[in-house]
């Protein structure tokens, strides 16, 4: 049974500095007389007044000797030291409650709970099974041999992985150096330090976007131009410059590389457009590149930040990739707004996890990073195709399917008589779990579906898990 935390006392002394008997048996009458001492309440032990009075253990049991003897205090043996009962009957005092917090509302949905029985098809992550343990455990032992490279922290991140990452953006075709990368927890937190400094308050995202990125900017107060996306077109550039021109934002946002939720990646092409309209309304950019390093090096994806240079905010991070509970991630930018947004980091988070980031310095300077990327993304294309296979052969009639390429996820559009909260209850009874991601979209969805994500099951459950949907949208 866990005890009652003791009452904490003032004790008011004569002589400013020295602390006598007296003074604590006057303090704790002057409060027993005031009603602030409840029956049955704990004192402070004798070893926590001698320690805070700066006396000695005799001038406090004298203390409560002497208040014993006067009927106030009543030691308990092995117990400690109450305030005793009264004899004549108390006033029942209303029990203390503080106010409760009022909040404002935050739209996020639930995080998805996984379980081993279910096949999660709408997942964005990477399979476990995939990711390399033992290696990622082989540094951080290392590290943690080392307790004097990590015992502080550089909010900005640890020094030697800073300059790690600059120098693989480098054979990116970017220009970084070392004190433009701010290591964050995962990218989320550098979108969010990017969305709590933008001027002016408005952000530009795709639509449908990655939710949690819209939740997030929402709760930041941005404003939203929403841009329509088709992953089944090419991008509507004329309706996005109208949009953005009616209201120049702050920030585009934009998911390059397998755009979730739909897997779609856009062509160099789009890419220069949206550079072009960002010089020509005054935007500033935000990419936020998970996908484009899931490609092997020879097929890797063009970049905003390669492409534009320096003034776009980059955003990667090794959760996905490497391990989500790591929760390392990175902003890229330049000198003139990396202080500010440093600044914002600190204030709220004050530093980062350096124990954590060591351990990843270590695994991308043995070059275990690059042979687990280089496996991973063999393994994906393998998964990719697998899926497209399984795909083609069982849906059904008017069911559509994004092609990303590889990477973690495609878009499934099914016809709009297919009731989807239905199909996910009766997905669900068969241990098949979706997501439909009806907070991806800002009014009516213009899709009608959910992602798969190929890279989180073995093609084997993934197969399984198609058979069911296929069944059931015959069915439906
Ligand atoms: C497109 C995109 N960006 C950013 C994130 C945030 O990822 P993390 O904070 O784990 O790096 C996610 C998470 O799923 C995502 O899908």
């Amino acid at each position: 049974m866990s005890r009652p935390p003791y009452l904490r006392l003032h004790i008011r002394c004569e002589t400013p500095g020295r602390v006598h008997a007296n003074d604590i048996v006057a303090s704790v009458v002057r409060e027993h007389e005031r009603g602030a001492l409840p029956a049955g309440a704990r004192m402070a032990p004798v070893r926590v007044l001698e320690h805070q009075l700066g006396v000695s253990k005799n001038t406090v049991q004298a203390a409560y000797d002497e208040l014993a003897a006067r009927g106030i205090l009543a030691a308990r043996s092995r117990e400690g030291v109450f305030v005793a009962d009264r004899r004549e009957p108390l006033s029942v005092a209303a029990p203390l409650t503080a106010t409760p917090p009022t909040l404002r509302s935050v739209e996020c949905g639930l995080p998805e709970r996984f379980t081993e029985a279910d096949v999660h098809l709408s997942s964005v992550f990477v399979d476990p099974a995939l990711l390399p343990h033992e290696r990622v455990a082989d540094c951080f032992r290392s590290v943690l041999g080392n307790p004097r490279r990590h015992a502080l922290y550089d909010v900005q991140g640890y020094g030697p992985l800073r300059e790690l990452i600059a120098q693989r953006l480098r054979l990116r075709g970017m220009n970084v150096e070392t004190d433009d990368i701010i290591v964050t927890c995962g990218s989320q937190q550098a979108l969010d330090i990017a969305a709590r400094v933008i001027e002016p308050r408005a952000i530009a995202t795709e639509n449908p976007v990655y939710s949690l990125a819209r939740g997030l900017f929402e709760m930041q107060g941005l404003r939203t131009v929403a841009l329509p996306l088709d992953p089944f077109g090419p991008l509507d550039v004329e309706e996005w410059r109208r949009r953005l021109m009616a209201e120049p934002p702050g920030l585009l946002y934009a998911i390059t590389s397998f755009q979730n939720p739909t897997g779609r990646s856009y062509s160099t092409t789009e890419l220069e457009t949206i550079l072009r309209m960002s010089r020509e309304i005054g935007f500033a950019l935000l990419e936020d590149d998970w996908g484009s390093d899931m490609l092997s090096e020879a097929d890797y994806r063009p970049t905003l930040r390669a492409l534009g240079g320096e003034h776009v905010l980059y955003v990667n991070s090794f959760t996905k990739k490497l391990m989500p509970s790591l929760r390392i991630g990175f902003i890229a930018a330049h000198k003139s707004v990396a202080p500010t947004l440093l600044g914002a980091k600190r204030l709220a988070a004050v530093g980062g996890p350096t124990v954590v980031e060591a351990a990843l310095c270590e695994l991308l300077d043995r070059g275990y990073y690059d042979t687990h990327l280089a496996r991973l993304q063999t393994e994906l294309d393998l998964r990719y195709h697998a899926c497209l296979e399984s795909l083609r052969e069982l849906m059904p009639e008017g069911v559509r399917w994004t092609l990303p390429g590889g990477g973690p996820i495609l878009w499934l559009d099914v016809p709009r008589s297919v009731d989807l909260d239905q199909l996910a209850a009766r997905l669900a009874e068969e241990g098949v779990r979706i997501q439909p991601r009806p907070r991806a979209f800002y009014g009516t969805p213009h899709l009608h579906g959910f992602p798969v994500g190929y890279a989180f099951t073995s093609p084997l459950r993934l197969r399984g898990a198609l058979e069911a949907l296929a069944r059931e949208l015959s069915r439906a």
